[in-house]
């Protein structure tokens, strides 16, 4: 009897490339070849469409969504609130770790332009699968894998040897490489990183590439694809979008907005600024002004809300969730300047308006035209078009100009994504 496994990968790696996304043969071989349906655990988790409040419900795997996930092009979310689920019910609050979706699993080993011979650490293994796809690719002795989490790595070693692999799997901080098995000539993070661990560079061979979700906090995550020069330096471009949840240490709070911003905190000023915050709200989140944005002000979140009336006016609170918030009162097309509210030790307004000048500077260039440059200290520089054209500084300022609203309705909420790979 034909294995029903089989026909599925077969279709699964067939809807990927008439999507277009599946692209090199090669690798369309490997996805054939490996059984994802191995390395997905007995519970995984979902959205809890019948309670309908954004938990994780368990799906045990006599479910049918269980076996429809395992090759559909989803993410399966495979562990949640790392390991003990918080909530008295047995749901869960956060996604911890999960299975990528294939779509974005073939699209980044595709940017990772591996050849056969190559060494590739990867980082987050996960369930393994992806590392199975390298081992098949490459050969295990070719492939090193870090998992951050001890019972997810002894999960995926047994994953693995299940499918016939057994790479190098480490179990510790991906953020430090793995001194002991390098030069890689290629790293592949499958978990996003707001700072670019400085050891990825050191590890890989100069000319060799680095492809990881950057999530700069506000908008979309990145993925970016860096070439390793001499020098502990890597310069390099966005080449998509890559939603997925954060390297362990460097997670966001957990925590509605609410939770960040106190308007009445001792301490907060309440001022007027010509600031106009809503072009930055409304930017692109796959552009070049929210990337600029989002590069050049850590850990900005907005939420906005709307008169209920078409007055067009807005309260816009900007806050980092580390300590400093701000709001602003907009009034469509008053330039008197609008009244504003912020307190902690960052003028977020200031930052975001110095930014947006920036960008405006640099030729308000399309995400596409915008790369970065890193070094292994963790300096980092943007630039348009190429490392020697950084985005250049811009004189301080403001433009246009606010009354308070309440009775108000949220209309969007730009918090870090995650998760979603
Ligand atoms: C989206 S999953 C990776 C998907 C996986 N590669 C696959 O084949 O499906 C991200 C994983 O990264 C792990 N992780 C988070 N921070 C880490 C760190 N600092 N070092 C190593 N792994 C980490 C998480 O525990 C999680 O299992």
């Amino acid at each position: 009897m034909i294995d029903p496994h089989i026909e599925r990968r077969a279709a699964m790696a067939a809807h990927l490339a008439d999507r277009g996304v599946l692209t090199d043969p090669a690798w369309r071989q490997v996805v054939e070849k490996v059984p994802r349906h191995v390395f997905l655990p007995d519970t995984v988790w979902g959205l809890d469409v019948d309670a309908g409040d954004g938990k994780l419900a368990p799906v045990p795997r006599s479910h049918t969504n269980w076996s429809r996930w395992a090759y559909d092009d989803v993410s399966v979310i495979t562990q949640v609130d790392d390991g003990t689920p918080v909530l008295p019910d047995g749901r869960g609050e956060r996604a911890t770790s999960s299975a990528s979706q294939p779509s974005l699993v073939v699209a980044m080993l595709q940017a990772l332009d591996v050849t056969v011979g190559m060494d590739v650490l990867e980082i987050g293994t996960a369930t393994g699968y992806n590392c199975a796809l390298l081992c098949e690719h490459l050969g295990p002795e070719h492939v090193t894998s870090i998992e951050i989490d001890q019972s997810l790595a002894r999960q995926a070693r047994a994953n693995l040897a299940a499918a016939g692999y057994g790479p190098q799997l480490v179990v510790g901080d991906g953020t430090q490489g793995a001194p002991g098995r390098a030069p890689f000539d290629r790293v592949l993070a499958t978990v996003a990183a707001r700072d670019i661990p400085g050891a990825w560079i050191s590890q890989t061979r100069p000319g060799g590439v680095i492809v990881t979700p950057w999530a700069t906090g506000f908008a979309t995550t990145n993925l970016l694809r860096l070439i390793v020069e001499e020098g502990d330096v890597a310069h390099g471009r966005v080449v998509g979008d890559a939603p997925f949840m954060w390297l362990r240490d460097q997670r966001v709070p957990a925590g509605d907005w609410r939770d960040f911003i106190d308007e009445q905190a001792a301490g907060s000023v309440e001022y007027r600024t010509t600031i106009n915050p809503m072009p930055v709200c409304d930017a692109d989140p796959s552009g070049g002004l929210a990337l600029t944005v989002g590069a050049l002000v850590p850990h900005l979140n907005t939420v906005r809300y709307h008169a209920a009336d078409d007055s067009g006016e807005a309260t816009i609170y900007l806050f980092d969730r580390r300590g400093s918030w701000a709001l602003v009162e907009y009034v469509p097309g008053d330039e008197d300047g609008f009244e504003a509210h912020r307190f902690g030790p960052r003028d977020l307004c200031a930052e975001i308006d110095r930014a947006h000048r920036l960008w405006e500077a640099a030729g308000a260039p399309e995400r596409s035209c915008l790369g970065v440059t890193v070094t292994t200290t963790g300096a980092r520089r943007l630039w348009v078009d190429s490392p020697s054209n950084p985005v250049l500084k811009a004189s301080g300022g403001a433009r246009t100009g606010g009354a308070r609203l309440h009775g108000v309705r949220e209309v969007d909420r730009r918090a870090p994504s995650s998760a979603s790979d």
